[in-house]
Parts: C-alpha cells; sequence; structure tokens
C-alpha cells in the first residue's frame, strides 16, 4: 500500500476491538484436556529445539510436558502424571483454571501493558483484595507493591526495611535453612551457605540464626537491624514446621527492640497451609508480608505488602519494576483471589490436606509428615527422596525431593479425594520399590512396574469426571 492510498473501506474493524467472552469460548476450551490427534505439533514438543541454548542451571529434565488440566500433565507422548507439586505451590487452584485462564484471555485482548507512569484499573483491586485477605477477612490497612516474582517480592521488603530503618540500620536477620530468592541480596538472606559459593561478595548486612530458635534472634539483634525476614514454614529448606507461638516469641521481640517483621509467605501463602496466611496460625500481625507462587495461578505474578506506617517510607522513584502490576498479571490475580475466596479455598487445603497426611503416614517406610495444609514433607526413614521422586514420576506421580530423606507434596488444594488416594498409592508404590531395590524390605506394592515403566497413554475426554471421589471416600 502506497502512503497516498487510503485504507480500504472493508478492511475488517474486528482486529483492533477486543474479542467478547463468546468469541473467547470459540478459541479454545481451556477446560477440557484434548484428544492427542487435536494437539498441534509444536504442543506436542515435535521437532522441539535443543536445550543447548538454555543455560545450564537447571540439570538434565525427566520430561517435557505439553499441556495440563487440573491436576493433570500430559507430556508428548500423551502420558498422563498427576502433579502433587503444582509448579512448585503456585498452580494452586489446578492447570488451568477455567476462570483464570479467561480472565487472562480477555485481558490479552483488552489491555496487555501499560506503564506505572499512568494508572490500570486492576492493580487498585487486587491491592485491596490482598489487604483484606492479610487482615483475615478485614482490610488490615496496609499497601501493596506489585512485582513479577517471589524474589523480586523480597528484594522490595528489604529495601523498604532498609528505608525504614533509617541511616545505620541497614542488616536483616534471617534463618538457616530458608530459602528467600536468587538476586544477590535475597541469596544473602537466604540461610544456605552452599548457595552463596561462588557468587561472593554478597551485599552487606544479612546475618543468619538458628529457625525456631527466638532466644538466637534476640542474641542477634544490634543496633544496625532493621528487620527480622522469616518463612512461617521454611518450604526449601525440607518443610520444617517451628513450634506454635514462635512467631508471636519473635513478634514481642520486634516489638520491644523496633525492629520489623517479614514474613516470606511466598510458598506458604493464598491457602496453601489451611489458612490464607501460614502467619495466621500464630494470629501474629507481620510489618511486611511477601507472596507470589499461587497469586496468579501460573502467571508470574509476586507482591509486597506493608503496613501502611511503614510503606510511606517509600516515595515516587524509591523503587520500581517495568512490569510490576501490569494489566495481564492482575487479571490474572484477580481471578485466582476470587475464585479462592468463593470456593473457601483455604478451608478445602485444610481439610484435603488432613486427608493427604494421614494417609502418607500410614505408609511403609514413612517415618514421620511433616507441614501443614496441602504442604507436607514425607520423611523417609533413609537418605533416598531423590530416588523416590525418581521413581514416582516413572510410575506418574509428580513429586520433587527437597531434602535427602524428605519428598515434598504441594498438590492443587483443588485436589479430589480420588487423586488423593491415587497419589498416596502412587508414592507408597515409589517408596516400596526405592526399599525393596536398597535391600530394606519395602514391598513393591500393587502398581506394575519395571526397568521400562511408564505412566499410562491415556486419551482422556469429556465424560471423566474430576470429582468422581466416591470411590475414595470410602478408603481415605
Ligand atoms: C519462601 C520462598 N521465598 C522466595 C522464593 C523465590 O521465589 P521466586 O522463585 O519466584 O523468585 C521462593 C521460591 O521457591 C520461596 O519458596
Amino acid at each position: 500500500m502506497s502512503k497516498s492510498e487510503p485504507m480500504s473501506k472493508s478492511e475488517p474493524m474486528s482486529k483492533s476491538e477486543p474479542m467478547t467472552r463468546a468469541e473467547l469460548g470459540k478459541v479454545s476450551d481451556p477446560l477440557r484436556p484434548r484428544p492427542m490427534e487435536q494437539v498441534s505439533q509444536a504442543e506436542k514438543g515435535e521437532g522441539k529445539s535443543s536445550r543447548d541454548y538454555l543455560m545450564p542451571t537447571y540439570g538434565d529434565v525427566p520430561v517435557t510436558f505439553v499441556r495440563a488440566v487440573g491436576t493433570e500433565l500430559f507430556d508428548a507422548e500423551g502420558r498422563r502424571y498427576l502433579d502433587f507439586l503444582s509448579g512448585l505451590a503456585v498452580t494452586s487452584l489446578g492447570h488451568c483454571h477455567q476462570a483464570v485462564s479467561q480472565a487472562i484471555a480477555l485481558q490479552a485482548a483488552t489491555l496487555v501493558h501499560v506503564s506505572n507512569l499512568f494508572g490500570n484499573e486492576l492493580a487498585p483491586q487486587v491491592a485491596s483484595m490482598l489487604d483484606r485477605l492479610i487482615g483475615g477477612g478485614v482490610h488490615a490497612g496496609g499497601q501493596v507493591f506489585f512485582a513479577n516474582s517471589g524474589a523480586e517480592a523480597n528484594e522490595c521488603a528489604i529495601k523498604l526495611a532498609r528505608r525504614y530503618g533509617g541511616w545505620g540500620r541497614y542488616a536483616v536477620i534471617s534463618a538457616y535453612g530458608s530459602f528467600h530468592g536468587r538476586t544477590l541480596a535475597t541469596l544473602h538472606a537466604t540461610g544456605q551457605p552452599s548457595k552463596h559459593e561462588g557468587f561472593q561478595p554478597l551485599p552487606d548486612g544479612f546475618r543468619h540464626v538458628a529457625y525456631a530458635d527466638p532466644a538466637a534472634i534476640k542474641e542477634a539483634i544490634r543496633p544496625d537491624v532493621a528487620a527480622v525476614l522469616l518463612e512461617a514454614i521454611q518450604g526449601e529448606g525440607g518443610i520444617v514446621e517451628p513450634p506454635s507461638g514462635y512467631l508471636s516469641e519473635v513478634r514481642q521481640i520486634c516489638d520491644e527492640t523496633g525492629v520489623l517483621l517479614i514474613i516470606d509467605e511466598v510458598q506458604t501463602g493464598l491457602g496453601r497451609t489451611g489458612k490464607w496466611f501460614a502467619f495466621h496460625h500464630d494470629k501474629v500481625q507481620p510489618d511486611i508480608v511477601t507472596v507470589a507462587k499461587a497469586l496468579g495461578n501460573g502467571f508470574p505474578v509476586g507482591a509486597c505488602w506493608a503496613r501502611k506506617e511503614v510503606a510511606s517510607a517509600f516515595h515516587p522513584g524509591d523503587h520500581a519494576s517495568t512490569f510490576g502490576g501490569q494489566p495481564l498479571a492482575m487479571a490474572a490475580a484477580r481471578a485466582t483471589l476470587q475464585t479462592m475466596v468463593d470456593d473457601d479455598i483455604p478451608s478445602r487445603a485444610a481439610g484435603m490436606g488432613g486427608l493427604l497426611a494421614g494417609a502418607l503416614a500410614r505408609l511403609d517406610g514413612v517415618v514421620a509428615v511433616r507441614g501443614r495444609g496441602l504442604l507436607l514433607g514425607v520423611v523417609l526413614g533413609k537418605e533416598c527422596a531423590n530416588q523416590v521422586a525418581g521413581r514416582a514420576l516413572e510410575l506418574g506421580l509428580v513429586v520433587n525431593a527437597v531434602a535427602p530423606e524428605v519428598v515434598r507434596l504441594a498438590p492443587p488444594l483443588t485436589v479430589t479425594k480420588a487423586e488423593i488416594q491415587e497419589g498416596v498409592n502412587l508414592l507408597g508404590a515409589a517408596i516400596g520399590t526405592v526399599l525393596a531395590e536398597a535391600g530394606e524390605g519395602g514391598t513393591e506394592g500393587g502398581v506394575a512396574r519395571g526397568a521400562d515403566v511408564k505412566p499410562p497413554l491415556v486419551a482422556r475426554g469429556e465424560d471423566d469426571d474430576a470429582d468422581s471421589d466416591k470411590d475414595a471416600r470410602e478408603t481415605l
């Protein structure tokens, strides 16, 4: 088209107009797994490019997934896996939850991004919802900064604590065994010295003390300390739960010394432990709370909430993120939070978590089950968690080893009783096989196995009833 040529009148206008819900519905129904013949080559991963182009930060991957729905993941060959990890406590409403997928699709066709130099309608709504959930159903009176990940939410918390502390008050006390992220500051806050190796010098101002020991925190507080940063349950550290009352004691110490209490709820937040936030079990009110993972049900979004008086230490220009709080992420977060509220997801996690923990504790080879709600650590009698997780994957169950003797389970909070039963059976079979191979007297359980064992090939269709948990009701 030449510069002077006018645009044809017959040019379809619809291309620049947002899609309606009805039009989006026609594009695809994200709720239904499709038969494999309807899955495109690209989705199947055929002709996929080599992982040689990816930096080697993650090691070899045992399987490549191409689609998912609810608690189920499918690989390129159509094998079905039960996802008891939720992308590391992320897809709490299950994969491709209809409300979230539709909200993302609708927003993607309406307004994807605007700079924070301008407003968008969604960010204040999500901030208000978060403030209410942090207050346990009533507004806590705080303010939110939106980021894109857990590490960034924690970076914001650390910067805010320094800003609030003022000159000379900058240090952050965190716990050994903790995990707070991989940026340089959050890496130093992470109390796992092995992860620091090779990256020194790390930013100054981080000290580590024993977890679950209030006296150690009291002893470490000096005039330069701005904040104490803790997980209410240590996730990456092996699902380590402090005794009840720990956070209340730390709260008291912080109050007495004028130090801020930051709770990292990146893994434990939004219903995962059976309450909206894990600190609600101890009925404390932190000064700063960080959230990410489940907030977008898979869409990357993080948030740092702070009491208003603390948040007001920030002024325009002090902190920013190009993508933080952009409309697409906020649409995902709003739909996720609304669904969680409507479905009372924390109560569901508490109930299903009790069933799962009880069934796991009865498995041969399990010496303890740690954690709360649907964030559970299965403690094995020997250091074989990696082998058990590998075997479970071969059988069609996704879990991971979070310590040499601890397997982590974090299924979607929407998991059904039937899925819990299936997951427990598969994990029991995996533990049995690994212990039998090690000559530890494990039984191989009732699941077919062998060197070439693979999850079943399935063509799941319309008649599958994800809620048919009647069979499990009798057994759990
Ligand atoms: C408690 C906790 N904080 C922070 C992070 C870092 O989150 P992200 O990987 O989104 O940066 C994680 C990740 O596992 C976490 O478990």
